[in-house]
């Protein structure tokens, strides 16, 4: 396998000020593990650790680091029954088969 060929898929989910974030586990530019990134939640953005991309937790748009396009970040604010509203800050790994 050549290491270009490498893909992992996936996402994982961030709760936070009560709404759930799916993020792309992986950073468009070039697939660092964004579960090990950055969260500013006064700014809502997620910063790569690798080149340290920063992008919006809210509409996925690259806001600073070397041009990769958009992260496809989807968001869904949490119901009074969701038992993960409580949780302000949370890395849960929902892996997509
Ligand atoms: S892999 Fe994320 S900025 Fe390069």
């Amino acid at each position: 396998m050549d290491v270009d060929d490498y893909t992992e898929e996936g996402s994982f989910t961030l709760v936070l000020d009560g709404c759930r974030y799916r993020i792309p586990a992986h950073c468009p530019h070039r697939a660092g593990r964004l579960a090990h990134g950055h969260i500013n939640q006064a700014r809502m953005t997620i910063t790569c650790p690798l080149h340290h991309s920063v992008f919006s937790l809210e509409s996925g748009v690259q806001l600073a680091g070397p041009a990769c396009g958009a992260l496809s970040v989807r968001s869904q604010p949490l119901s009074s029954s969701d038992s993960a509203g409580d949780v302000p800050f949370n890395h849960d790994y929902a892996r997509e088969e």
